[in-house]
């Protein structure tokens, strides 16, 4: 048995890599998939075509890098979290499109969540911020609104699930119908203290128990592949939400290392160890994995849009053609030119969870050009990471010194560098940044023996390059409060006009 495959299912992308003893990739397939927007604020997957194209990349790694399926020891998942999926047990069909954690369709009943009272009882039990983000208000608006689905479900007919527990369903052959502690952490429903679905809050969100996947710990074979499916029973030993598998990717391992991946949005996580911390900043208590029975916690700065706002610079505008252009196209000037970029397409995460932000760009000039769009672009990611780092140094009571990075934006020179410059810290890139994928490797190798230790693990991890500070603090305060006033702009925008 020689390779762990990891399936990274993010949100603009399903990707399969497979991993050798050494923690190297030896082969990674990548499929983008479509994203909808039935209306302003709405963000929907086809929970087939994520199945589709996963199984797709994943059959493509094996191919293509001559494997033998029967030479694979373990599978481990990572997935975007938070994102919605109901569908039918009998069939195994989804009965509506997955609502995906970006979407704002639910903000008004958050909303009155918290009008009610009810955001202390939340936080308390759940670690999390009442905001449409999370997956009970998006499960409670399919069972509300899509025919027939609530008498289902009280049937026993339905079944929900994040990302993981719908590739695990689909990859098991319907066989099980589980989710882990990181991912279960992220539903609103799941009580961080007595890990288990909490009572209380089904019914407050007015969910049957009878919907919801066992919970099993991240690190565990908890099935195996249906032959049909990879050509080959392969056990299923490894999940995690795809930030938390980075956290362990990037052995961020002891309590107080921390790091930011730059993806589709940007979230940076603390490890908190065996201790599940109150923010007192509005960041959010979250499981990072539970191994042997034992749960890691971590505190986490969700950012909602990070390199999604090059993808809008290319798909939505035509500035670029192909996102790793934007590094040039901001390098060609020096400066953005007094131009900031707000990037709140989806409302504003931490620490300011406004759901009705909008983006804003302000300050342009005659003397625009598109390089200034591109770099105030950049900066925008870097800008929202800082502010993150702010409150977690508050709660953590500390500045912070360090922080590793990984994910896709990471490989950008000129953002690192920006971040490091705004936040004031050194930004450390390890030699691996498929962290996610990797994490969720780690993991599942770990239950099967292909890795032995952690201590062996964490002897693989090393820097490939680290970004120092180049401008003076002062400077970089005068560039956040820059950055602060143009907030101030974006925030309630859509609160405003309706
Ligand atoms: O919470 C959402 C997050 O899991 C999405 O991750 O990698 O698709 O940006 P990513």
């Amino acid at each position: 048995m020689t390779f762990i495959l990891a399936l990274d299912q993010g949100t603009t992308s399903s990707r399969s890599i497979l991993f050798d003893r050494a923690g190297e990739a030896l082969g990674v397939a990548q499929q983008e998939f479509a994203q909808h927007f039935p209306q302003p604020g709405w963000v929907e997957h086809d929970a087939e075509v994520i199945w589709q194209t996963q199984l797709d990349t994943a059959r493509q790694v094996l191919r293509e890098t001559g494997t033998d399926p029967r030479d694979i020891a373990a599978i481990g998942i990572a997935n975007q979290r938070e994102t919605a999926v109901l569908w039918d047990r009998k069939t195994g069909q989804p009965i509506h499109h997955a609502i995906v954690w970006q979407d704002r369709r639910t903000a008004a009943f958050c909303q009155q969540l918290i009008e009610e009272g009810h955001a202390p009882t939340i936080r308390r039990k759940t670690g999390l911020v009442v905001d449409a983000y999370f997956s009970a208000s998006k499960l409670r608006w399919m069972l509300d609104r899509v025919e027939g689905a609530r008498d289902a479900a009280e049937r026993g007919e339905l079944a929900f699930g994040t990302i993981d527990s719908w590739l695990i369903y689909r990859l098991t052959g319907g066989q099980r119908h589980v989710t882990d502690p990181s991912n279960a952490s992220r539903t609103m429903l799941y009580n961080l203290h007595d890990h288990a679905w909490d009572t209380e809050l089904l019914e407050l969100f007015d969910i049957p128990a009878s919907v919801l996947p066992e919970v099993v710990d991240s690190s565990a074979v908890v099935g195996e592949s249906d032959a049909d499916v990879l050509g080959a029973a392969i056990p299923i030993a490894g999940l995690a939400g795809d930030q938390q598998a980075a956290l362990f990717g990037n052995q961020c391992v002891s309590p107080g290392e921390l790091k930011t991946t730059y993806g589709t949005g940007c979230f940076m996580l603390m490890n908190t160890g065996d201790i599940p911390v109150d923010s007192a900043h509005r960041l959010l208590t979250t499981v990072a994995w539970r191994i042997a029975g034992e749960t890691t916690y971590a505190l986490e700065g969700s950012v909602f849009i990070g390199g999604a706002v090059v993808q809008w610079l290319r798909d939505g505008l035509g500035l670029i053609v192909k996102a790793s252009e934007i590094e040039a196209l901001a390098a060609s000037v020096p400066d953005c030119g007094g131009v900031t970029l707000v990037p709140a397409f989806a409302g504003l995460g931490a620490p300011y969870w406004d759901a009705d932000a909008r983006a804003l760009i302000a300050g342009i000039t005659r003397g625009t050009t598109k390089a200034h769009f591109a770099r105030a672009a950049l900066e925008g990611i870097a800008f929202q990471v800082a502010d993150v780092m702010g409150v977690m140094e508050k709660d953590a009571g500390r500045k912070i010194e360090a922080m590793r990075v990984d994910g896709g934006a990471s490989a950008n020179n000129l953002l690192m560098q920006m971040q490091a410059n705004l936040s004031q810290c050194e930004v450390i890139r390890p030699r691996v940044t498929e962290t996610t994928a990797l994490g969720a490797a780690y993991l599942a190798g770990l239950a099967v023996g292909f890795w032995e230790s952690q201590e062996q693990i964490a002897a693989q991890w090393s820097a490939e390059r680290t970004f120092a500070a180049e401008i003076a603090e002062e400077a970089a305060e005068a560039q956040r409060a820059q950055w602060s006033r143009a907030v101030e702009r974006a925030a309630g925008w859509d609160r405003a006009a309706s």
